[in-house]
């Protein structure tokens, strides 16, 4: 089973933040989830649309001037304080050894968001397959589909319905994303049976880690993935 840090490794640091995904590029794990909003012509890693619970603020994103949001102090790790990092900034990471697992939450313009990539991605050399994208409005999935077919896609949900799979399987996307309140073997086996890869959000307990393997998982996101990783691997050996 593989392990995607969630919102980087947000147990230990800031989540969405650069030291939060610079700690889980240090980890031997396969990737790292980020949540992603636009603004103005920017891209921002953020999961909140209200900055209230990251950065202690009673503002709406769309508020706030892209100036304003990379300005915003979103906590402190080893004393260094934190901020909303662009999708720019993180394109530049070193994604050679993960892969970068985009969860988008507000894309009003695919076609815009799609070129971004493509020129972040080539000006850092990192190739598509190294992207997996995934997001709740199955619209945007679609889409993403319909300008760039090469991506690997996610279909995320967080309900507990049989033909949410099949829906997935029929867009066409490799990966059926699923909250760990809701996820059964029912589930897992008929996404499988339809070829799809299942992946658990938010897994931190080692029993939920054993039992998410038991029932055939195929990866999941973890906010201390250092330690489910270490945990996976001491069962294995
Ligand atoms: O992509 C997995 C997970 O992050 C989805 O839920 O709310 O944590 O973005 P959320
Ligand atoms: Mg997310």
């Amino acid at each position: 089973m593989q392990v995607f840090a969630h919102r980087g490794v947000s147990g230990e640091a800031p989540e969405n933040t650069l030291a939060a995904i610079q700690l889980a590029l240090k980890l031997p794990i396969c990737g790292v989830e980020v949540d992603v909003f636009a603004c103005e012509d920017e891209y921002i890693l953020i999961h909140d649309r209200w900055l209230t619970r990251t950065a202690g603020l009673a503002k709406r994103l769309d508020q706030m001037s892209l100036a304003e949001l990379l300005d915003t102090p979103v906590g402190e790790h080893n004393s260094e304080t934190q901020y909303i990092p662009t999708l720019a900034q993180v394109l530049t990471l070193d994604w050679r050894n993960h892969l970068l697992n985009l969860e988008l939450k507000s894309i009003p313009n695919m076609r815009h968001f799609c070129d971004y990539l493509v020129q972040h991605c080539k000006a850092a050399n990192i190739a598509p397959t190294q992207l997996l994208i995934s997001s709740f409005h199955h619209g945007y999935l679609d889409e993403i589909h319909q300008i760039a077919a090469h991506y690997t896609r996610g279909w995320l949900t967080a309900s507990y319905l049989l033909n949410r799979a099949e829906q997935a399987a029929r867009m066409g996307c490799q990966w059926f994303n699923i909250d760990a309140d809701v996820v059964d073997l029912a589930i897992v086996s008929d996404a499988h049976k339809r070829g799809l890869k299942v992946a658990v959000y938010t897994v931190d307990e080692s029993a939920d880690l054993i039992w998410l393997q038991q029932i055939g998982v195929d990866a999941v996101f973890c906010n201390h993935p250092g330690k489910a990783q270490a945990y996976l691997d001491k069962r294995k050996a």
